[in-house]
């Protein structure tokens, strides 16, 4: 495989990108493997008009806390499916009064909120904000909650999770140093992710590559439908030599499907978003 080019291109990937026009990355695998790049002379998410559900999506999960009805302990919200994952809030008001064992998958729990510590077969593991604890299949265990509410952002998959579960995988977005080179593109490339549905997790930061994005919301982008900066974004970033986002990404090789439930709390109008300015 070797590099190949046509037309007015920079000479690096992201860097020095000719006036005027936008870099769209395609990929297959995830962030992963061979890729190419269009260069544009419009946005690819300029879209003025979606028809039908598969559209981008941005939802408020930290509402569900404000729905949470007691004297339940915990409550698990299943937010959407596929056959690679489930993904859910769980919300721990107080220490669990039983223990309990997931029989169908291993459970991935994200900390957003809260202190405590999981009280395990193997023993307890403490638990703080931005932290992952993985709960293998079959493990039985339950929450200890030091000061509540703990809010976290759980992904059950049936396969072993390995920050990589058939076909799901995790990544993390992490606060980091951006690229210094004054021509180097400093917000996330549009692209489409062709062969998974993407999900971001919004923890903590400011997610300067997105309008009005708020710690403890959702984002699913299909597969196969661009994303990337909001307008004024790229402008903001180039001043930028830092971010301290922190993320949680899930890519999914099957489409997830939407709880209906999930339509209480969603961001309406965020398709287009792209196109206001
Ligand atoms: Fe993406």
């Amino acid at each position: 495989m070797y590099l190949n080019k046509k037309g007015k291109v920079p000479n690096q990937a992201h860097v020095g990108i000719p006036e005027g026009l936008c870099e769209e990355e395609h990929g297959r695998e995830g962030f992963a493997g061979p890729v190419s790049h269009l260069y544009r002379t419009h946005p690819p998410t300029g879209w003025v008009k979606i028809e039908g559900p598969l559209k981008p999506r941005a939802f408020a999960c930290a509402q569900f806390s404000m729905k949470l009805t007691p004297p339940s302990t915990a409550r698990q919200i299943l937010m959407m499916q596929s056959q690679d994952a489930s993904l859910y809030v769980s919300i721990h008001t107080a220490t669990m009064v039983h223990f309990i064992r997931n029989a169908d998958g291993d459970e991935t729990y994200f900390v957003h909120q809260g202190t405590g510590r999981f009280e395990t077969d193997y023993g307890t593991l403490p638990y703080e904000p931005g932290d992952y604890v993985v709960i293998p299949k079959g493990t039985t265990y339950r929450t200890h909650v030091d000061a509540g509410p703990s809010f976290f952002f759980l992904i059950e998959t049936p396969e072993a999770i390995m920050f990589r579960a058939g076909g799901c995988l995790i990544s993390t977005f992490a606060p980091r140093p951006l690229e210094s080179d004054p021509e180097a593109l400093r917000v996330p490339f549009y692209h489409r992710n062709t062969d998974y549905d993407e999900v971001l997790f919004y923890h903590e930061g400011e997610f300067f590559s997105r309008a009005g994005i708020q710690p403890g919301m959702l984002t699913l982008h299909p597969q196969g439908i661009h994303h990337g900066p909001q307008p004024n974004a790229v402008q903001a970033a180039k001043g930028k030599t830092y971010t301290n986002e922190v993320a949680v990404m899930v890519e999914s090789k099957t489409p997830f499907i939407v709880k209906p439930e999930m339509e209480t709390v969603e961001i309406k109008d965020y398709a287009m978003s792209w196109s206001r300015r």
